[in-house]
């Protein structure tokens, strides 16, 4: 939770040396799609995945770049494997099968993601993968499935870690978010390598599963940021869970803004902290939900929408589809995510859940992308002062454009907003000064 251990985590990502990449290319930028969970939990059929999908065609998401419709958990049946080991399709919910469903998915230019845990159960209590790897995944290949998202609960005892990672949302830590074996149980060693771990093994042994299919299913760790997933997680996924879970609340986006600042280190090209799938039209409010869009956007997560896309507003369609926030996610020239070059409200490296790091910038090819959020509960002025962001010469104007409208603001020697409460003001700014 300290600067020294960003600087530690960064070390060996020097280079920019990828561990997993796939054949398609698929898992480079962050995944890009639409997720089940966050909207209907295990209420799900085969209808509302046709209808998601559609919906995105309808909206432009498709042609804005989302590609995944993922279905999470629930899927099969709950009673248990058939009698020559594998899980079974509830064709109740699914009267096509998973493959029926990802052909027509396919065929509307789609992709498909699947859920299962690396436990003995998935987290609602269906049959999980830890120990049927081989089965599971030529499967789901032999189905068709693109994505895997692939969970954290009921891990039995024999698969259990033998050390806990310093993470605040499970382990007792100081108020700054740090932990001393004083007040944390069975804290890791300094040094100790994660990938001895069991948490990576369990993990581990699905990848080599999907290695041997001959479709490509990318690979998603839920692992909610245990085991030091930070430090190997690149090594057998595109992606990982950094926290416990999102839920319709803004104190959750910035619990997760807050933790995500401290982990950006592991982000670079193929290789993603997932901030967890979008409350994008769930109960949070337009600036909310600006925020939690832009933020996401700007620390490369996975962006998957979660929510059911018929009831989605106008004005929350067209955050989703910002070109402007979209292009930095999808940067083909710079892997790293955007960072806090200033925390606001607290002194820089604070960790606080309610009043994160507020002014963030990132390199992209369209400029630097810079982000102004209002944690606090009233419109509040802020300045963007060029000689504070990395990457940007003080001494000059620079020109500086309006990510939410696309407005050109002209050449500027500091951009100033008065950002409502919980809104994000959000600029690229050219690299070049003005003249
Ligand atoms: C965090 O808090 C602990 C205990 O109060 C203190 O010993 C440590 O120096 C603090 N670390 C930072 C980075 O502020
Ligand atoms: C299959 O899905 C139906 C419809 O949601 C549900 O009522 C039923 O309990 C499920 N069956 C099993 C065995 O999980
Ligand atoms: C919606 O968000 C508000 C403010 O964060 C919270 O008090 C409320 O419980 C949330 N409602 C639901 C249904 O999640
Ligand atoms: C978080 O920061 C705010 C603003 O400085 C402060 O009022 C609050 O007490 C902090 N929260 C914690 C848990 O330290």
């Amino acid at each position: 939770m300290t600067r020294n251990n960003q600087m530690l985590l960064a070390l060996p990502l020097l280079g920019g040396a990828a561990g997993h990449v796939s054949k398609s290319g698929a898992g480079k930028l962050p995944s890009l799609g639409w997720n089940s969970w966050n909207m209907y939990g295990c209420d799900i059929d085969e209808a509302k995945f046709l209808a998601a999908a559609q919906k995105m065609i309808d909206t432009g998401l498709k042609d804005a770049g989302y590609n995944y419709v993922n279905v999470d958990d629930c899927w099969s049946l709950k009673t248990g494997r058939s009698d020559d080991g594998h899980i079974q399709v509830n064709m109740t919910r699914f009267p096509n099968g998973l493959d029926g469903l990802a052909s027509k998915i396919h065929d509307m230019g789609l992709k498909i993601g699947i859920y299962s845990t690396a436990g003995t159960a998935t987290c609602a209590g269906y049959p999980a993968s830890l120990e049927h790897e081989e089965t599971d995944a030529a499967d789901w290949a032999s189905w068709g499935i693109d994505y895997l998202k692939y969970d954290n609960c009921n891990v039995p005892d024999n698969w259990k870690d033998e050390y806990v990672f310093c993470h605040p949302d499970y382990v007792k830590t100081n108020s700054n978010g740090t932990c001393t074996p004083e007040i944390t149980e069975n804290l890791a060693p300094p040094g100790y390598d994660w990938r001895t771990s069991k948490s990576f093994d369990r993990f581990k042994r699905m990848k080599d599963a999907l290695d041997k299919q001959d479709h490509e299913i990318v690979y998603n760790l839920c692992i909610w940021g245990t085991a030091d997933v930070f430090s190997w997680g690149k090594d057998i996924a595109i992606s990982w869970r950094m926290s416990n879970d999102i839920n319709a609340h803004w104190d959750t986006v910035t619990h997760i803004i807050n933790l995500n600042s401290f982990y950006l280190n592991s982000v670079d090209f193929w290789s993603h902290n997932d901030a967890d799938m979008l409350e994008v039209g769930n109960n949070l409010s337009d600036a909310e939900a600006r925020s939690h869009f832009a933020l996401w956007a700007a620390m490369k997560s996975p962006l998957l929408i979660g929510t059911d896309l018929d009831k989605l507003s106008q004005s929350n369609i067209d955050i989703l589809k910002n070109r402007r926030l979209l292009a930095f996610s999808q940067d083909e020239t710079v892997g790293a995510p955007a960072k806090p070059y200033k925390w606001g409200i607290n002194p820089d490296w604070t960790y606080n859940s309610t009043n994160p790091a507020e002014f963030w910038a990132g390199d992209s090819e369209n400029g630097i992308l810079v982000l102004m959020l209002n944690t606090l509960g009233e419109t509040d002025s802020k300045t963007a002062v060029w000689s504070e962001i990395p990457g940007l010469d003080g001494n000059c104007k620079h020109r500086v454009t309006n990510v939410w409208t696309g407005e050109d603001l002209g050449c500027l020697g500091e951009y100033k907003a008065d950002v409502e409460s919980h809104d994000t003001a959000a600029i690229l700014v050219s690299k070049h000064s003005c003249h």
